[in-house]
């Protein structure tokens, strides 16, 4: 056939891991000159994974059992047991500076424990604030994500995709790469004509609040549905607007005001930034990208619509023109993947929706990969997320069984938190208190959203999102505000900190799974996944906590070395708030 297999995921294996130094990447440094010396016809890279006893050490690599297995196939009998290969590598390591000791344990794992004082040596060089240690990737990505329709309201699946996709933005702008944050919101097509038709049939104002457009939008539907007379009006109202008439447009214009508006106090208040760059944008460039497409025989004419086969939509192809010549979801894609792949000439695009678009985009990759412009290595990538579904199992729905609109359920969250903190008891003033809770509730929120891996479904609850012992927003803010109080009352330190030194077990596991930042970013790049930055901070924090427990601070032994801890510490939380989106509390 004409279409090529989409190019490898060029991120999976390319860029940061061979020149970011990350700390997994310092320990496979020392590990591959080891391995290359000796057996690098038996190994492409060798395998680094935390050690789950945290007493045999802090680092683990298997590579000694596949190089034993491959050199068996390859008929070398030199080793006995893949014991024998690990010690010929553990032999090999010259890196004397890095850890403090290295053992075969098992069939042949070799276990890493970090030195102190490569642990605090790179604490300390982390500087002041946190910040990468090198930047991952290098280059440019775009990330399309929110993209709510114009006339109807957000609803939790444009909650998720703008939560996602913005911590996704975050954590590549951190790391600093061009990032490009795009709406692509539903702004053009055929819905327009019989909304535009139902709002002048009934004299509606253009301007209207979005939940009354949402109604006109469910009225005109109806009648689209039923009334032959008003579909044909409708269908002229459409041929109107995409031949640009000046009324049409005026109307559209109106109706997609009022929407923005709309979207922007969600956006406020989620503290989001997104340019918008709607269907409507692509319209014109549709008809050429269609007639390279079909030139390039990408697409192929079949009963009067333009059509993308493949084996994903075996029984009915993704249509891209439909029959009577007019434009679709498809058509705008295909026109928008061209733009972004040829004019903002980015490396890595990124589609945040819902899963059951999964297919849609695979068309479009392909196609897009077919008519060569993937060429140069980009990649395309869809970022999909499962359903939010209410506590009875079901998709998330008002007891009316109305889709729930985002403003009451953020509405309903800050004033669960504020009820919460009331009956606390706290020393916040009043107005403390409503800005409190105010944060509390929107990174109560995104961290529910966020921390689960995006592809599951999941069931929202108020109850368990604002539970203060479990892995919640809830949790991690009073986690911060206490290392924050700590901070508040210390004594200004004296750097630089020669004497730094563990005294305590709860010390050096903190300090190691501090360094450990720049992995996880690297790793949240490489998979899209944001529960990864999730699963750091509430560690983190157990972590904190744990060493809080049992280390008094101020006025503590070693009392210079935890007091390093504590800054680290909260700089590193708030790295990690912010890239979720989440502002963090100082006192609560
Ligand atoms: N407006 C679409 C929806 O609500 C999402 C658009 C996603 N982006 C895209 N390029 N198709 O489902």
């Amino acid at each position: 056939g004409s279409t090529r297999a989409p190019r490898g995921r060029c991120f999976a294996t390319g860029g940061y891991e061979r020149t970011q130094r990350t700390l997994i990447g310092c320990i496979k440094e020392s590990l591959e000159s080891a391995v290359r010396d000796k057996f690098s016809d038996y190994l492409e890279t060798v395998d680094i994974t935390e050690c789950a006893n945290p007493s045999l050490g802090d680092y683990q690599c298997s590579s000694a059992m596949q190089i034993f297995s491959a050199l068996r196939k390859a008929g070398e009998t030199d080793f006995c047991n893949p014991r024998e290969v690990a010690a010929v590598i553990v032999d090999g390591i010259s890196d004397t500076t890095t850890f403090d000791s290295i053992t075969i344990a098992g069939a042949g794992f070799i276990n890493f424990k970090l030195s102190d004082h490569f642990i605090l040596t790179r604490l300390r060089e982390l500087g002041k604030t946190v910040k990468p240690t090198s930047s991952g990737e290098s280059g440019s990505v775009l990330v399309d994500f929110s993209s709510p329709n114009i006339a109807k309201e957000m609803h939790v699946g444009h909650l998720r995709s703008t939560i996602i996709g913005d911590a996704l933005c975050n954590v590549f702008e951190f790391c600093g790469l061009k990032t490009i944050r795009l709406n692509h919101v539903g702004d053009w097509g055929t819905q327009f004509g019989m909304l535009i038709q139902f709002m002048t049939d009934n004299k509606v104002s253009p301007d209207s609040a979005v939940s009354d457009l949402q109604e006109c939008y469910k009225r005109a539907k109806e009648r689209f549905d039923q009334d032959d007379d008003f579909k044909s009006q409708s269908k002229q109202a459409v041929i109107k607007l995409q031949s640009y008439d000046a009324d049409a447009l005026r109307t559209w214009k109106q109706i997609c005001d009022a929407s923005r508006a709309e979207f922007q106090t969600i956006y406020d208040r989620l503290n989001i930034s997104i340019i918008e760059r709607g269907e409507s944008y692509y319209n014109d460039m549709i008809p050429a990208v269609l007639d390279e497409l079909v030139a390039k025989n990408v697409v192929v004419e079949d009963a009067g619509a333009l059509c993308i086969f493949d084996d994903d939509h075996a029984e009915a192809p993704v249509i891209c023109r439909k029959s009577d010549g007019g434009f679709n979801y498809a058509s705008t894609d295909l026109a928008a993947i061209r733009h972004r792949a040829l004019e903002e000439k980015v490396d890595r695009i990124i589609y945040v929706t819902d899963q059951g678009q999964q297919k849609h985009f695979r068309a479009i990759f392909k196609t897009a990969h077919a008519a060569g412009w993937g060429h140069g290595g980009v990649v395309f990538e869809h970022v999909g997320f499962g359903v939010v579904l209410g506590e009875d199992g079901k998709r998330l729905r008002t007891r009316s069984g109305e889709t729930v609109k985002l403003k009451s359920l953020l509405d309903e969250a800050e004033e669960r938190c504020l009820q919460f903190l009331k009956e606390k008891g706290t020393d916040l003033s009043a107005e403390e208190l409503s800005t409190a809770s105010r944060i509390l509730g929107v990174s109560s929120v995104k961290y529910a959203d966020l921390h689960n891996n995006r592809l599951t479904a999941y069931t929202f609850s108020f109850d368990r999102m604002l539970d203060l012992k479990g892995n919640t927003a809830m949790y991690l803010q009073y986690s911060h505000a206490r290392v924050a109080t700590i901070l508040r009352k210390a004594p200004t330190l004296d750097l630089p900190l020669d004497g730094l030194h563990f005294e305590n077990a709860a010390e050096r596991l903190l300090a190691v799974h501090l360094i450990k930042l720049d992995d996880v970013l690297a790793a949240t790049m490489k998979e899209l996944a944001p529960s990864k930055i999730c699963d750091y901070l509430y560690t983190l924090c157990t972590m904190f906590n744990n060493f809080y427990a049992e280390c008094k601070v101020i006025g503590g032994e070693n009392e210079a070395s935890r007091l390093f801890l504590c800054m680290r510490t909260a700089a590193t939380m708030k790295i990690a708030f912010s890239l979720l989106g989440m502002e963090p509390l100082e006192r609560l």
